[in-house]
């Protein structure tokens, strides 16, 4: 079982899940980062022409900075929509978030309803793409 500070912060990304903006893949995804300048969270937010659509941990992300966030301690990331079975792998991050997180959330910790551990982001993505 998961400690208590990520059930919180699952919980907060369950919430924000719920607004999602998915009306074409019907798959709702909520995420809650825990910074130096508390929670900030966000959902996925698609569109008709369907590359501009972005994930909820980008968007979460994307909010703590421009508030003026600088260190992202923890990532949770709710999947509303994961089908039972597939459970632990629908809920685990897409790539692409993934690299934003090795960029911007070195140090962070991931979890996901999906799963009962906690990730490092280095497990995520080993060997990541770096210009700095
Ligand atoms: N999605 C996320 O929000 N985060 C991920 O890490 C994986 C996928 C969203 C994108 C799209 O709106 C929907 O889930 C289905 O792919």
């Amino acid at each position: 079982m998961l400690d208590k500070k990520y059930r919180e912060l699952l919980k907060k990304a369950e919430v924000a899940a719920s607004n999602a903006y998915a009306p074409y893949s019907k798959f709702r995804v909520g995420c809650a980062i825990e910074t130096d300048l508390g929670v900030f969270v966000g959902f996925n937010i698609e569109n008709s022409s369907s590359p501009v659509g972005i994930c909820a941990e980008r968007v979460a992300i994307a909010n703590s900075l421009v508030a003026g966030a600088s260190i992202i301690n923890s990532i949770a990331i709710f999947c509303l929509d994961a089908s039972e079975a597939n459970n632990q792998y629908q809920t685990m991050p897409c790539g692409l978030c993934r690299q934003w997180f090795s960029e911007l959330a070195p140090n962070a910790k991931v979890v996901t309803n999906g799963s009962e551990r906690v990730f490092s982001v280095g497990e995520l993505l080993p060997n990541a793409f770096s210009l700095i």
